[in-house]
């Protein structure tokens, strides 16, 4: 099929490449000249496990280009928009300029019976506003609703084989479209489900919110286990054994970041307002307040272990994505922690295996080094707070020999607490005695 993806950040550029790497004919469009560069070169602009491949095997047939300009998408049939709805600047509603601007600027290049295939996170409604827009157009062209459930670091696998596929339509011939250029995920078994529009945006927005609400309530039993000498790791592990309640995302440390969770949950209680509703989601803001508290706690414990006052001393931070196998540095927890100790007169050292770039440029007044053993050497105190591979397999007698100070505080509880005592570290946890 031929396809067009309005879009090329990290939910985009990989749909497009995987599309294409399916045996579709898809062309990229984003605004973003020097994103496009990249991708027309075979470079994944970003970094995500699996991408740079299929991007160079898919470039390589021939089937796979970008472009910044949109009358391109003329010729595909199926237009998928899978622009940013990023947090408002003045509230806590998704700002849909992106979106709008893309259906806006799609108008002029549809046909009879083309597909418009909305992949962003939208507030419920929006989907039938657009739709009335796309008829108003005058094309005869259809819009279905199809949210991304991928998760950044796994992200090429989720869009090639989906737990789910979920379509909200209007019109039943959207169905038969969209099941083809899903062939091959439906062939594979994952299931799809067929709903109105206001239903599949809210599955989107339900999903994220549950496992925000997963990783919150864990964190508050922290919270509790804190106080009372308990610790939360075995309490997760005791209540995950129940399979109604699962061990999954049930890590409790210093909470949820990224590009989703947090905006989709804030998003997601602006919208209940609007629509007079907002106590159905009351309790989300305390899955907020409970996931921000998370932050003050490990920035609390640093100034505590460190004898009140952690002024003039180096802190190694390691970790500054929002989690592993992902540069995303977007309401990064990690970013958050360094830069509230750097205020608080740190000599803060951050280090990342991808993450640093991003960083960077969103706090240069922080110290960056790629080297992990550069960051530690002569550290007062070690924080690990994104748990990268690399940094739950350091040696603790290492680790040791190099900092100044052996104390370590886990805002992941990734590390093997036992050894670390046993080189000699004060070892502090979260939510664990
Ligand atoms: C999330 C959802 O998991 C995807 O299903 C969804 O498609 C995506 O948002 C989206 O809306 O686009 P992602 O943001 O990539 O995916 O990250 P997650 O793996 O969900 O992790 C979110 C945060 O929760 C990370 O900061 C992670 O460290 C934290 N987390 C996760 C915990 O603190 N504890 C856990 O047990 C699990």
């Amino acid at each position: 099929m031929k396809l067009s993806v309005i879009g090329c950040g990290y939910l985009g550029a990989v749909h497009a490449s995987a599309m294409a790497e399916l045996g579709h004919e898809v062309v990229g469009v984003d605004v973003d000249a020097g994103k496009i560069a990249s991708l027309a070169a075979g470079r994944a602009p970003f970094f995500e496990p699996g991408l740079p491949e299929i991007l160079a095997s898919a470039l390589e047939t021939g089937r796979l280009r970008f472009t910044t300009d949109m009358a391109e998408v003329q010729g595909a049939s199926v237009h998928f928009v899978a622009v940013g709805t990023p947090q408002s600047k003045d509230s806590y509603a998704a700002d849909l300029t992106y979106v709008d601007g893309a259906i806006e600027s799609l108008l002029p290049y549809l046909s009879e019976g083309d597909l418009v295939v909305g992949k962003s996170t939208v507030p419920v409604g929006t989907a039938a506003r657009l739709a009335e827009i796309v008829d108003a157009g005058g094309s005869g062209a259809m819009l279905a609703w199809n949210p991304e459930f991928l998760r950044e670091g796994y992200a090429v696998k989720d869009t090639i084989e989906p737990d789910r596929l979920v379509y909200g339509v209007a019109d039943d011939r959207a169905v038969p479209i969209l099941d083809e250029v899903y062939a091959s995920a439906i062939g594979g078994g994952s299931p799809r489900l067929v709903t109105d529009y206001a239903t599949a945006e809210l599955v989107k927005v339900a999903a994220n919110a549950f496992l925000a609400t997963k990783i919150s309530f864990i964190n508050a039993m922290a919270e509790i286990a804190e106080v009372t000498g308990a610790d939360v790791t075995q309490l997760a592990d005791a209540i995950g054994h129940d399979a109604r309640i699962g061990r999954r995302f049930l890590n409790a440390g210093v909470g949820f970041g990224g590009g989703c969770l947090p905006k989709d949950i804030r998003a997601f209680t602006a919208r209940a307002e609007e629509l007079g509703r907002g106590e159905s989601v009351a309790f989300l803001k305390e899955v907020d307040a409970i996931n921000m508290r998370r932050r003050d706690r490990v920035a609390d414990l640093a100034v505590e272990v460190l004898g009140g006052s952690v002024f003039g001393r180096k802190v190694a931070v390691l970790g500054v994505s929002f989690k592993p196998h992902s540069d995303d540095v977007r309401d990064s927890p990690a970013l958050d922690v360094a830069v509230r100790l750097k205020g608080l007169g740190a000599d803060v050292v951050v280090t990342d295996p991808e993450g640093l770039d991003n960083a960077r440029a969103r706090h240069p007044q922080l110290l960056y080094t790629e080297v992990t053993d550069e960051a530690l050497r002569h550290a007062d105190l070690t924080v690990l707070v994104t748990e990268w591979p690399e940094y739950t397999a350091l040696d603790p007698e290492h680790v040791a020999s190099i900092v100044r100070q052996p104390l370590v505080i886990d805002a992941r509880n990734a590390l093997d607490s036992a050894a670390w005592k046993a080189a000699g570290f004060a070892y502090t946890g979260l939510g664990r005695s």
